[in-house]
């Protein structure tokens, strides 16, 4: 049997109503916050990524899906989606028009990782992307757009962190006191982090090897870093998020993982999962910041951006955990069993026509006995059910029967979608 390549999925009818919530959730939000939708390619030259993502992370090094096309191009399907905004948004012209300019998407994404619960190899995401606003008010309603999103969809148990990493004034201080710390722990570092010191010693902090991460308690602190600027930024960002009434936590910790970051940065950690040790594994549902640099970087104008994106798995996962009643499959309103050929024919038409009145009604298409019909009514959760045979049409009439209460209820055929619709 050929089965579905590691770390991919199959969502299944009874499992989309929820990835339809969190998707519907996101599109609502999206547009009472004023952003509208972006779609873009699948893939993109890799040239994108390893000057937008950066080609000293994680990502772009070890865990892009890449391929030659048939025209030797380097090709890479998307492992974010802030890169190829930037690039859409320049090719587009839109680097002029009013701003902010404020987009949102709902993506696949691809990333070669190791393949464990809350992590794909091919995931989805729901991402907002606001361009041309240096300001720390802008950060903080991005901010609140997510701290907003999770919690209408019922998600409490979380917690949004967030800390700023400078800008390119006071970055390559922080730098070279990264690169002291580490060289005078060296021996002590991973083999891949001894090359990031060289490389970028802020994905050190990220490495996920125990003795890095000892190490990494201890490492200097972004925070007694910052540029009179930057740290005006952040108490700014902080001061705007008190008086939204949302709680964050600062948390020197976060670096994240792509390199077109500047100033803010923030993750909102989900509630704990135990894995197959017992030891708890807080996933982030989502994360994000401001990245200043990036539209340059890949051949735009100067300007800002600020963005997060969400993990709609680890969403899912968190809802799953949260002991809230999950949306599931539609049931039908009515079941119609039939009795004969004829009246399967008739049953047919008011079907249709019920359907065409927006009320979800189901009859029997695959010949059954009127018992395996009213067992298959039962199984599908049908609210009310009528057996139509010859007698019932000649009258024109039909009982239906409500299958909670077993009560019925003689209906004229013909006003059987007004009873539906005024009941
Ligand atoms: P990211 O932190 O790499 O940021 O991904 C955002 C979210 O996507 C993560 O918090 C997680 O929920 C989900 N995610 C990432 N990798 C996986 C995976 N392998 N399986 C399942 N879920 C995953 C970005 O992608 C940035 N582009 C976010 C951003 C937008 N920053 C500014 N604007």
């Amino acid at each position: 049997m050929i089965i579905k390549p590691r770390g991919t999925m199959d969502i299944m009818p009874e499992d989309t109503p929820l990835w339809q919530y969190v998707e519907e959730k996101a599109r609502e939000i999206s547009n009472t916050h004023g952003f509208g939708e972006i779609r873009f390619p699948t893939f993109e030259q890799t040239e994108l990524f390893a000057r937008g993502v950066g080609d000293t992370t994680d990502v772009v090094q070890k865990e892009m899906y890449t391929f030659f096309d048939k025209d030797n191009r380097s090709m890479t399907l998307r492992p974010e989606g802030t890169a190829s905004i930037a690039r859409s948004i320049v090719e587009n012209g839109r680097c002029s028009d009013a701003m902010p300019l404020k987009l949102y998407y709902l993506i696949s994404c691809f990333r070669y990782e190791k393949p464990a619960s809350g992590r794909y190899r091919e995931f989805y995401q729901y991402g907002v992307e606001m361009y041309g606003s240096e300001s720390a008010a802008s950060d903080a309603s991005v901010i609140a757009l997510a701290d907003s999103y999770v919690k209408s969809l019922g998600i409490t148990d979380y917690s949004l962190e967030i800390n700023s990493i400078g800008c390119k004034e006071c970055r390559p201080h922080y730098k070279k006191a990264l690169t002291d710390y580490y060289t005078a722990n060296y021996d002590t570092l991973c083999d891949t982090c001894k090359t990031r010191l060289k490389t970028n010693p802020l994905r050190i902090l990220d490495c996920k090897n125990p003795e890095c991460a000892h190490l990494a308690k201890d490492a200097p602190k972004t925070l007694d870093y910052l540029c009179e600027n930057c740290t005006s930024h952040m108490k700014t960002v902080e001061d705007s998020l008190k008086s939204m009434g949302i709680t964050y936590k600062v948390d020197t910790g976060i670096v994240r993982g792509l390199d077109y970051y500047t100033r803010t940065v923030f993750e909102i950690i989900g509630p704990g999962e135990p894995d197959k040790d017992g030891n708890v594994r807080r996933l982030a549902l989502g994360g994000g910041g401001r990245y200043d640099g990036l539209v340059e970087e890949i051949g735009g104008p100067k300007l800002p951006g600020v963005g997060f994106a969400m993990g709609l798995s680890r969403l899912i996962i968190a809802l799953q955990m949260s002991g809230k009643e999950l949306p599931s499959k539609k049931k039908p309103v009515l079941y119609i069993a039939s009795l004969g050929t004829n009246a399967q024919i008739q049953a047919l038409g008011i079907v249709n026509k019920l359907r065409d009145a927006g009320i979800y009604a189901e009859c029997d298409l695959v010949g059954r006995s009127l018992k395996a019909q009213m067992k298959y009514a039962d199984k599908i959760g049908a609210e009310f059910t009528a057996i139509i045979g010859d007698n019932e049409l000649e009258n024109g009439k039909a009982i239906l029967k409500n299958m909670a209460t077993s009560e019925q209820t003689e209906v004229e055929i013909k006003a059987l979608a007004d009873f539906f619709k005024n009941r």
